[in-house]
Formats: C-alpha cells, structure tokens, sequence
C-alpha cells in the first residue's frame, strides 16, 4: 500500500467535528435531567444551616399539608439504609440516617411533590432547630492537628501519599537553597450542569439516570445501600455538562433521589441548585505547601522537601496530593514528600481538575523559579540541569518523555529568548511585562476495560463500552478508532456510551478514560474485523476465498486482496450471501506487567497489555516495568498595572508530550480548556468560608469568581509526537488534567517578573500586588 493511500484510510488524530456536536447544538442531546420520564416527581432537598451540631427538632407538618407533597422524608422516617461495603471517600457520611450535623449544607430532608415549584415551597416550610457547636475550619490556625491519612482512596488513587529517598537533611547542608511556605485556598468544580439524578423503581430494580462520570461506581453503591444486586442496578450517563471530577464519585443526593423514588413508588427527579452544588458534591481542598530546595551553586539540584496540609471532612480522609509529583519531576538524590490532613466541618473533598497536581505544581513550579533566581540561571536552565533522565521515585524508565523538546519547542515559539531575565525590566507603555514558564505534568493512567463491537448486514457498525463524556470529545475520539481499525468511514460508526448495560469501562477521572475504553474500543472493532475477514475467506463464494489474512485488508468496509484491489467485495455483500444479519463480539484490555507497582514481582502469565500485535518491545527496562506519565511546558505571558495592581494573562503557550494525539481538534480543545481554568485558578478562583459559621459566603457564580471570555488571552497549544509503544495498546497517554498542571505557576512566575514580587498564595489578586 502506498503512502497516500495508507493516510487515507488514517481517521484516528483526525481534527474531524464532533460527532455529538450536531445533538449538542440543536439541544437534542439529553442530558440526565432532561430524560423523558413518565409520571416523573420532583425532588427538593433541606439543608442544614449550621456546620456542627445535632438536629434537635424538626417539623415537617407544614410541608407535609402543602399542595402537591406526597412526602417528606427526614432522619425521623427515612428508610434504614444498609452499611456500605464499599467507602470511597466522600460515603461515610449516614444518608438522612441521624441527626448528628458534620457541615454546613448537609443534607437533612428532601421534600417530594408533584410539581417542582410545589416541591420548592414546602422545602422552604420545613423547620429545623438545632444544637448547635462552634464549627473548626479555618485549617491554617489549626496546623497542630494534622495528621497522616491512613492508606486508601485519595486524590493519589490509593496507596501511601508519602515518600522519602535519600537524606534530605544531608543534602540541605552547605547548599543554596529556599525554603517557602505557598498556599492554594478551597476551590469549587463549577460544572456547567447541575448535578441531578431521575430514579425510578420496578419492584426491587432500580434504573438511574445520573450525572455521573462512573456509572459503575454509582452502581455499586446504589446497590451496597439499598442492599440489592448489583445487577438490579441499571446507570445511565450519556452527556455531561463537565464534571471536573466532582461527578466522579457518587454523593448523598444520588441515593435519596432513588430513596424518594421507593417511597412514592413513582420516578422522582432532584436536581441541585447551584449553592447546593459548594455544599455537598465536594471542592478542592485548600492546601498549604512547605517546601525546601536545596541546589549546588552550578544548580544541581541536591534536596527537595515538599510539605502539603490539606483538609478533611469529619467522617472521610481525602488527600490533595500536591506533594506526588514532586517526586519523580526532577533528579535528585534526596527526596521528602509528605501529607498530612485535617479534619473541618466541611463537605468531603474530592478530585478536582488534576487534583494533586494542579495545586502541587504551583507550589513546586514557583520555588523552581524561585531557586533560579536565587541562582542566576535561566529557569528552564535550572530544569533542564535537573532533567530525569528516569523516574527516581518507581526507580524505572519513562515509557516515554518529551518533556526537554516541549521545553525547547515552547520556548522557541513562545520567543522566551526576548525576556530580559531581570524583574520589573519590561513594559509595554504604563503596564509592567512579564514572562514566566512551569513545567506540566500527569500520569498516563490505564485501567482494564471492555467494549462490544456490533456489524449490522446493512453495513453500520455499533460500538459500545460504558465510559463517559465530559463533553471534552469521547464520543468522537472512540468513533474514529472504530472506524478506523474496522475500515469503515465514521458516519458508518455509532459509538455508544455511559450505561451500565454496556461492557463496563474505568470512570472518566484522572485522564484515564481514552487510554483505557480507547484500548478497548480497538481491540474489540479488531476482532470484529477479524471476524469478518474470517467469514469471507473460508467462504468459497466469496472473491478473496482461500487467502491468508494476512493478504487482506479493507478500506471503506470493502475487503480485497493487498496485491490486487479489484480482488474484493464489501462486508456487506458477504454477510448477504451468507444469510447473517448481526456479528458481535466483545474484548477487554487490561494492564500487564509493565505497569507493576514496585516490588512486587508479576507473573509470568502477565503481558504488556492483552493485545497481541504490540509491536517489539526495546529492552530499555531490564524488569520489563516501566514508568507512564506526560509531561509538557506552560509559558505565559503577563501586564501588571503597577498603579492598580491588576493582572492581565496576555497570552498562553502550552507544548506537550501525550503519547498518541486521537483527534487534534478535540485535544486542543482539552488543553484550552486547562490553561483557561488554570488562568482562572491563578487569579480569580476561591471559595470563602465564614470560620464563625463554617458556611462558604461565596456559593454562587455572581461571587465565586473565575475565568470568563474577556480573561482568556490567545492561547498556542502544541503536541510533540511522542509514539509510547508500553503505555497501552491505543498509545495514547491520556490530557484530561494536564492541560492545567503549571499554569498557576507560570503565571505567578511572570507576575515575579513583571513586578519583582512573588506571590505564594493563590489567587493572585490585586490586594496580593500593592
Ligand atoms: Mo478528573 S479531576 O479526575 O475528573
């Protein structure tokens, strides 16, 4: 096949339109509230107003006579719910079970009615009174309460968030070094879509529509807590209107919503209001950074302690694990990385946009630029002479890392050679110019996963796993895989998604859904191909019958001889002949021994993922075992009015090594997006608690500030090609975090330069400035 040819039949990096663009668009896409539901009741629910303390009455009566209500359930008479027997964080808490008060906002009734506006007004009649404690949240005056988060569920996906290689103390001695304190406050996921759940019953079956970015785990739950099979579970999550991973685990409204539903024995609807979404569907938790660095006076790097205190609700230990990237970004033989909580009347954190490493990088990036200064060396110098050649923390080789060339490429588009190095050198007329760069981060993760692949004799193909899309592109990047790999055109192809009936998939969190539903999309559509080339060439009616399959191939869902074309008939024509209406089949990936943890051996059965046609494999790793992450370079550039000192981001370059790009269009996208929330995060974003009543004052879009059109500059965007032959079988690393990792740092770092002041507490607001 000629080279021509071969990128014809290329449908996989394509910037193609979304495919779901077109429902998106003319509102046909239906998102989990707007699911057509007979008969369907409406679900208000009752919050606490105090953050600690007990309910000591409540009086439903009124709500109860109001027009409409069909019930109102409290602590008092809501259904006992089973022990979950599985607790991720954030599920401790005992759903409207008792009357203990552990946060402002906490759910204490729901009220069902007929109509939503009914529901709203007896809502309002429910009548609380409460003992009420003096809440503990303000964590910075609190530092002496911290305490080390047993192993588990965290931001860090489970495992000890702590880490130390060498003598830290040692490598402190004689050096150049800084030793700074930065801080990142509660931030808030602000999803564009509310949070809402339809449940509805048949006999003991529960069907949910949720919005949900792991319809398995809600599953699970449901079904732990109503103490069904799961099974007797159906999820169903089609469209998101983002998630920023607070949807990424399930939280108490889920379960009421399906809990109102049993009682009134008709399908109840919930949607929160948007104060009730800073209440109880989680927030980044605010995090303060301790960290030392200490350098020779050629900038080698000699010790790096990274101290992060974050908080926690009073039932569950969430960790923000700022401090993990820490330690593999750069080479240096004595590493400290700690995490240590405490416990506040607040909701439970939770994942939040690239949760560790969006907060962790802002510290570690600034003390970077930080050391550099200190140092007099250019900062993308200072980390170039500190590249990991391999990950020092795993003690294994990158799979892959391009983290040098995103330097250099970013640089050179980015013009970085024009900064004069010294603060407060540049202006342009009154404003005061800086230029600041941080390195980008993020693991590649990989899950197992499953897909169903589906031939229909009239020549359309459905394809099917049950991940998610947050609306950054799943749909599309997955139909362009099917496509491709059965070698049809994508309007061939339906992609179906976000359903527990389907093979299941891992959530969509941590950058984890293309690399692992995306495997499994390809194994599956290459095994219906298979399949089908299988049919026709046992098939003595057909053209090609009697040739190998390696002799074969298909374009645009003919299959024909490699070495003469005319030699062929379409998948279509031979499914006819046979009489077959439907081919099917189902495959799965998983992890193989290349991503064992350390020390712990794998097994021989193990392979480097479950496909077979990986290509050879270098020997780089001696143990076969290897170290995935993506790694990327944000550059910016910043006006400072030094009269009023307000911050304009002038523009954003961002370059990044993410293994194989699945679609340039909605890749670039993706990373827009992070830098835009990454400006947000660098200057607007804060949630602000009242430490008297432990209420945030602030839980609206009116006073919840964050980034809109007019403080987006331009942004560049860039992808070295990086081909990762051990990350998973698609090649793909995964950019649903990454695009935002450093972006607060470089930001902070070009207010340095600009003003010669450096800001260690996000967000860089004006007050921060004069
Ligand atoms: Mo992402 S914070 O893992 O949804």
């Amino acid at each position: 096949m000629n080279q021509a040819q071969n990128n014809d039949n290329k449908i996989i990096g394509k910037p193609i339109d979304r495919v779901d663009g077109y429902l998106k668009v003319t509102g046909s896409a239906r998102y989990s509230a707007e699911i057509p539901t007979e008969q369907v009741v409406h679900a208000v629910l009752c919050q606490s107003t105090i953050a600690r303390g007990r309910i000591r009455s409540i009086d439903t009566q009124a709500a109860e006579r109001a027009p409409g209500v069909l019930a109102v359930i409290t602590h008092l008479n809501a259904p006992r719910l089973a022990q979950l027997t599985w607790l991720p964080a954030g599920q401790s808490l005992p759903i409207l079970q008792k009357p203990e008060i552990y946060y402002y906002g906490q759910n204490i009734g729901v009220v069902v009615a007929n109509t939503l506006e009914q529901a709203e007004y007896a809502a309002g009649l429910v009548r609380a009174t409460y003992d009420e404690q003096q809440p503990v949240g303000m964590m910075a005056q609190r530092l002496n309460e911290a305490f080390l988060p047993p192993m588990g569920l965290s931001g860090g996906g489970g495992g000890s968030v702590d880490s130390l290689r060498g003598d830290v103390a040692r490598g402190l001695d004689g050096a150049v070094s800084i030793q700074q304190t930065y801080t990142t406050p509660i931030e808030h996921h602000n999803a564009m879509e509310p949070h809402a759940t339809i449940a509805m019953w048949e006999g003991d079956n529960l069907t949910v529509y949720d919005t949900t970015q792991n319809v398995s785990g809600v599953r699970q739950v449901l079904a732990s807590a109503f103490g069904i099979r799961q099974e007797n579970v159906r999820v169903v999550s089609r469209f998101l209107g983002g998630g920023f991973g607070s949807k990424g685990l399930n939280w108490p409204h889920t379960t009421i919503a399906a809990m109102a539903a049993r009682q009134v024995k008709r399908p109840v609807k919930l949607v929160l209001a948007r104060p009730q979404m800073f209440t109880s569907t989680g927030h980044r938790a605010p995090t303060l950074q301790q960290i030392t660095l200490a350098a020779t006076p050629a900038g080698k790097l000699t010790a790096i302690r990274h101290a992060t205190t974050s908080h926690t609700s009073m039932l569950d230990d969430f960790v923000e694990p700022s401090g993990l990237m820490t330690r593999m970004m750069y080479s240096c033989p004595n590493v400290e990385v700690s995490h240590r909580l405490i416990r506040a009347n607040v909701g439970t954190p939770t994942f939040t946009r690239a949760p560790g490493e969006a907060s962790g990088s802002f510290a570690l990036e600034s003390a970077i630029d930080e050391l550099a200064y200190k140092l007099n060396l250019d900062p993308i110098e200072l980390r170039n002479r500190n590249y990991a050649e391999r990950d020092e923390h795993e003690n294994h080789p990158w799979s892959s890392k391009s983290l040098r060339e995103t330097y250099r490429l970013g640089a050179e588009r980015f013009g970085w050679a024009k900064r004069n190095p010294v603060p407060r050198s540049m202006r342009d007329g009154r404003y005061l110019v800086g230029y600041g760069v941080a390195s980008a981060t993020y693991p590649a993760n990989y899950r197992a996963a499953s897909a169903r692949a589906v031939f229909f004799a009239d020549g359309r193909a459905l394809v099917q796993t049950g991940t998610h899309d947050l609306g950054t592109g799943t749909y599309t990047i997955m139909t362009q895989i099917a496509a491709e790999t059965l070698g049809l055109p994508v309007d061939r192809v339906r992609f179906e998604l976000g359903d527990t009936r389907l093979p299941p998939s891992p959530g969509a969190g941590g950058s984890t859904s293309a690399a692992s539903a995306g495997s499994a999309v390809q194994a599956a559509a290459r095994t219906l191909r298979s399949r089908l080339i299988e049919m026709a060439l046992r098939d003595e009616n057909s053209p090609i019958f009697g040739l190998g399959t390696s002799a074969v191939t298909v374009e645009s869902g003919r299959i024909f001889a490699r070495d003469n074309p005319s030699r062929g008939e379409t998948y279509v024509q031979m499914l006819t002949r046979l009489g077959e209406k439907v081919v099917e089949v189902v495959s799965s990936v998983q992890p193989g021994r290349e991503r064992a943890t350390p020390g712990t051996p794998a097994t021989a059965s193990q392979k480097p993922g479950t496909e077979q046609d990986r290509g050879t494999q270098a020997s780089e790793s001696q143990s076969g075992v290897y170290s995935f992450h993506s790694f990327g370079a944000h550059f910016c550039e910043v006006r400072v009015d030094p009269d009023l000192g307000t911050v304009q981001v002038a523009r954003v370059l961002g370059c990044y090594g993410v293994g194989r790009v699945l679609n340039l269009k909605t890749a670039t996208s993706q990373m827009h997006g992070g830098i835009v929330w990454g400006i947000s995060m660098a200057l607007q974003e804060e949630t602000y608690m009242d430490a008297r009543s432990g209420r945030y004052v602030n839980a609206n879009l009116g006073e919840y500030h964050l980034a809109v059109n007019a403080d987006i500059p331009a942004i560049e965007t860039y992808f070295v090609e990086e081909n990762d032959p051990y990350v998973n079988p698609i090649g793909a690393k995964g950019i649903g975090e990454i695009g935002i990792v450093g972006v607060a740092a470089a930001i902070a770092n070009a207010v340095f330069h600009a003003t010669g002041k450096r800001v260690r507490s996000l967000p860089i607001t004006m007050d921060k400035l004069i």
